[in-house]
């Protein structure tokens, strides 16, 4: 597909640090190597859906500046599935012909989707049947979107949680306390398992293993009798109780909201352990800040390598992080696959190998 073209970005989802360098990257490879136009547009698809369609353009020294900005200047949205959009009087509606006339009310030729599993799962159900033509990122603080070995916002999220673990450490130690550290990860453990390696945490629970409470509480009198009379613990969000029961905040349009295991741990691990507990939620602050070194990197490669599958005429494919390369994988083989820490792998074989408790 040669001559000028004008092109979409769109962010969905939840945001994380890296976003913006994504933008900052299509940008300049569009406008620098092809000479094409781009379009920002503002909050996920719903800036599709709105009318005048809601979009900014997007040129490179609006965007240079975005390297080391968090979050996303589109601004986007984790709720709002087209399909079953939340409508005025209560219902659900399907939105979708909206959006997809958004798209052609723009003369797109090609539009940038940047999002997790079911961020792609939407946009690719809208891109079949409008006829969109379709390039997708992954971006996820989660990391567990399948065939890709980074997302967007895992590294800066697990920065943010290592650095939490080290500031827990000196106070575990001062008040000779188990310090519980709940992180984000609705499904998976990947930010507790590589924050709580590089933070040298002494116990990791992730969803992946299960645990108990008295295998915990071991692990706390082993350090007390070798006089280390604190314990860091590190808890993905997503654990469950020791009978298996989820523990939520809400459920809105069908996503569920983790929270509360922190606090179920430290009641328990108290009662069993006779130690002093405090817990830190650390929420959304991994979310936010300026993007590290590696998602600025990444940033940049997926951003360059989705702009030049759409010169290519490269459709329906995400950009994807394997063997050290980025690689485009169709967007349905990526959203089939699911990625979590595998019980058996190098990152559960290293926490084991360096006496870490894992709960079993
Ligand atoms: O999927 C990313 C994520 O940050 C999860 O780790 C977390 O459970 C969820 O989003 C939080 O969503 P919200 O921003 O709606 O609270």
């Amino acid at each position: 597909m040669g001559g000028q073209k004008r092109i979409g970005i769109l962010t969905s989802g939840g945001d994380c640090a890296g976003l913006n360098p994504v933008i900052r990257a299509v940008v300049h490879r569009a406008i620098s190597a092809y000479d094409w136009e781009v379009l920002g547009i503002c909050r996920a698809t719903n800036g599709l859906m709105a009318r005048p369609v809601d979009v900014m353009m997007l040129d490179i020294p609006q965007v240079d500046s975005l390297l080391t900005i968090g979050g996303t200047v589109l601004g986007t949205t984790n709720k709002g599935n087209p399909f079953a959009f939340p409508m005025p009087d209560g219902t659900l509606g399907d939105r979708s012909s909206e959006i997809i006339e958004g798209y052609h009310l723009l003369n797109l030729d090609a539009i940038i989707g940047i999002g997790g599993d079911g961020s792609m799962a939407i946009l690719r159900q809208l891109s079949h049947q409008g006829g969109w033509n379709l390039v997708g990122i992954p971006k996820t603080i989660d990391n567990d979107l399948g065939l890709t070995e980074r997302s967007i916002g895992f590294d800066t999220a697990v920065n943010i949680a290592t650095e939490a673990l080290d500031r827990l450490h000196f106070t575990a130690a001062s008040h000779s306390r188990v310090m519980i550290l709940e992180v984000m990860g609705r499904d998976a453990g990947h930010i507790a398992i590589s924050a709580g390696i590089a933070g040298g945490a002494d116990v990791i629970l992730i969803p992946e293993i299960s645990y108990s409470i008295e295998k915990i509480c071991e692990k706390i009198h082993e350090r007390q009798a070798r006089g280390q009379n604190y314990c860091l613990i590190v808890v993905a969000e997503a654990v469950r109780t020791e009978s298996g029961e989820p523990i939520t905040k809400a459920e809105c349009q069908g996503q569920v909201r983790f929270g509360g295991i922190g606090h179920y741990l430290a009641d328990r691990i108290a009662e069993g352990s006779g130690a002093e507990t405090r817990v830190t939620v650390l929420g959304h602050v991994q979310r936010g800040g300026i993007p590290s070194p590696l998602d600025r990197l990444t940033a940049a490669a997926f951003g360059v390598a989705a702009v030049d599958l759409i010169a290519e005429g490269k459709f329906d494919q995400i950009v994807t992080w394997q063997n050290r390369q980025v690689v485009s994988v169709p967007i349905a083989e990526a959203i089939a696959q699911y990625s979590t820490v595998d019980p058996d792998g190098t990152l559960v074989k290293t926490a084991r190998g360096l006496g870490i408790c894992l709960g079993s």
